[in-house]
C-alpha cells in the first residue's frame, strides 16, 4: 500500500467529532450513575444503630432482601423506561432534546437522593434518575448510530469507542462517588452523582449546536414521512430483522442477569467473604465495582484490534456468534465464584472466614471479556437491523433485556438467601452456558434473516 493510500485509509477511519461529545455527556451520564449505585445497595441496608461501626454514613436500615428487591426494582426501571423516552423522541421530541432532558431529571434525582431526608424523598429521588435514564440512555446511543451512513465501516469501531469512552465515568464513579459516600457518608457520594451529571449536561450544551449539526434535532418519524411520503407498513426484510433483534433478546437477558449481579449479590458477597485486604489496607467494597470498567477499558482496544484482523482474515463471527461466546464466558466467570464459595469451605456464615479477591477478580475479567462480545456489538447490531423511523424505540427494546435481569439479579439476593451462594453462582453457569450454546446453534439462521446488515 503506498503512502497516499494509508492516508486515505486513515482519513476514511476518522470518527467524526459528534462521536466524542456523545461520548463525553455519557462519561458523565455512566459516572452519576454507576456512583451512586456502587452503594445504593449498601445504603438502604446500613442500620443507623449504636452497635453498627458504619452507622454514622447514614442509611435506611432495609433488610437485605428488601434492599435486594429495590435494587433490582429501580434498576429495571432504568433500563425500562428507555423503551418509551425511546418512542417519544422518535415521535415527538428528537433525540437530541430528550438527551438533555433526561440528564435535567438525572441531575435532579441524585441531588434528591442528596437530601438524605427519608424513604420519600428517597424513593422520588430514584424515580427521577429512572425517568431521565429513559430519556438520556436510548438516544445518545442511537444518535451515535445516526452519525454514520447504512454501511460505513466505522460504525463497529465507533461503538467500541464509545462504550470504551463511557467505561472511563463507570470507572472513576465508585472511586469519586463511593470515596466520598463510605468516608464521610452515603448523602456525600449522592451528590458528587449529581454534580457529575451536571458537568454533562454543561459539555453537551457547549458542543452539540457545533459538532452535531442536524443529527437527532428532528424526530426520526416525521422526518421519515417527510421524505418518503405517507408512512409505510413494515416490509418482509424490516419484519426479518427485528425478528433477530428479538430472539436475541431474549437470550441475551440471562447474560445481564448474571452480570448484573455484580451490584446486588456479587456486592454483598464481597463486602462479606471476600477478603480484600491489601498491603495491610482494606479496599471499601464499592471501589470493586471499577473492576469491571478498567478491564473494559484494557480490553478493548484488544477485542477492536482483534475483530478487525479476524475480518481481514475472512474469519470475523458473525454478532450473534459473538454474543453465544460472550454468554459461555460469563458463565465460566461464575466458575470463579463457585471457586470462592469452596475456599471458604462451602455456605459458611461465618463472616471471619474469607475467600481470596483473586476469585473475584477472576470472575469480573471473565464478565468482561463476555460483555465486550456481547454489548457494543449489541448497540451496534440494534441501529443496523431497526427501522430508521423507530430505532430509539428498539435500542429502548434492546434494553428491556437488562429490565428484566437486573429484577433477576435483585430477586438473587433473596434467592442466596435461601438456598445458599452455591447453589446460585452453580445455577447460574450452567443456564448461561446452555443459552449461549444454544444462540452458537442458532447463529447460521440468525444471520440469514439479518438480509446482508451484520
Ligand atoms: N454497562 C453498560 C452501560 O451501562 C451496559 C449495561 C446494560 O446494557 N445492561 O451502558
Ligand atoms: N461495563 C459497564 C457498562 O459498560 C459498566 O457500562
Amino acid at each position: 500500500m503506498d503512502s497516499s493510500q494509508t492516508l486515505e485509509t486513515k482519513q476514511s477511519m476518522k470518527q467524526p467529532p459528534g462521536l466524542y461529545l456523545i461520548s463525553f455527556t455519557s462519561i458523565w451520564e455512566r459516572f452519576s450513575y454507576y456512583g451512586m449505585r456502587a452503594f445504593l445497595i449498601l445504603y438502604m441496608a446500613n442500620q443507623v444503630v449504636a452497635n453498627n461501626p458504619k452507622a454514622h454514613l447514614g442509611g435506611l436500615g432495609f433488610s437485605e432482601g428488601f434492599a435486594g428487591q429495590v435494587y433490582g426494582l429501580f434498576t429495571a426501571m432504568c433500563y425500562c423506561l428507555p423503551l418509551l423516552g425511546g418512542y417519544v423522541a422518535d415521535k415527538y421530541i428528537g433525540k437530541r432534546r430528550s438527551v438533555l432532558i433526561g440528564g435535567i431529571f438525572i441531575m435532579c434525582g441524585h441531588f434528591t437522593l442528596a437530601a438524605d431526608a427519608g424513604q420519600a424523598t428517597f424513593f422520588l429521588g430514584l424515580t427521577l434518575v429512572a425517568i431521565g435514564n429513559g430519556f438520556f440512555k436510548p438516544t445518545a446511543s442511537t444518535m451515535i448510530g445516526d452519525l454514520y451512513e447504512q454501511g460505513d465501516k466505522r460504525r463497529d469501531s465507533a461503538f467500541t469507542i464509545y462504550y470504551m469512552l463511557f467505561n472511563g465515568g463507570a470507572f472513576l464513579a465508585p472511586i469519586v462517588c463511593g470515596f466520598f459516600g463510605e468516608t464521610y457518608g452515603y448523602k456525600y457520594g449522592f451528590l458528587v452523582a449529581g454534580i457529575g451529571m451536571l458537568l454533562g449536561i454543561i459539555v453537551y450544551l457547549a458542543g452539540a449546536e457545533k459538532y452535531l449539526g442536524d443529527i437527532g434535532k428532528y424526530p426520526a418519524y416525521k422526518q421519515e414521512v417527510k421524505e418518503k411520503g405517507e408512512k409505510k407498513p413494515l416490509t418482509k426484510v424490516e419484519i426479518d430483522r427485528i425478528s433477530v433483534i428479538l430472539v436475541l433478546l431474549f437470550f441475551v437477558t440471562f447474560f445481564w442477569a448474571g452480570f448484573e449481579q455484580a451490584g446486588s449479590t456479587l456486592t454483598l458477597y464481597t463486602d462479606k467473604f471476600i477478603d480484600k485486604t491489601v498491603f495491610g489496607w482494606e479496599i471499601p467494597t464499592s471501589w470493586l465495582q471499577a473492576v469491571n470498567p478498567v478491564f473494559i477499558i484494557i480490553l478493548g482496544p484488544i477485542f477492536s484490534a482483534l475483530w478487525i484482523k479476524l475480518a481481514k482474515k475472512g474469519k470475523n463471527p458473525s454478532s450473534p456468534q459473538k454474543m453465544g461466546m460472550g454468554m459461555i464466558a460469563l458463565a465460566v466467570g461464575f466458575i470463579f465464584m463457585i471457586g470462592a464459595v469452596m475456599e471458604r469451605g462451602g455456605d459458611n456464615p461465618d463472616v471471619a472466614v474469607k475467600a481470596s479477591l483473586l476469585w473475584l477478580i477472576g470472575t469480573y475479567f471473565l464478565h468482561t471479556i463476555g460483555e465486550l462480545m456481547l454489548s457494543p456489538i449489541g448497540l451496534s447490531m440494534v441501529t443496523k437491523l431497526a427501522p430508521v423511523r423507530m430505532a430509539s424505540m428498539f435500542m429502548g427494546v434492546w434494553y428491556l433485556s437488562s429490565t428484566i435481569a437486573n429484577l433477576l439479579s435483585g430477586l438473587a439476593v433473596g434467592f442466596v438467601q435461601q438456598f445458599g451462594a452455591m447453589t446460585i453462582f452453580t445455577f447460574i453457569a450452567i443456564f448461561v452456558g446452555a443459552c449461549g450454546v444454544i444462540v452458537l446453534l442458532l447463529s447460521r439462521w440468525l444471520l440469514k434473516r439479518m438480509h446482508g446488515a451484520d
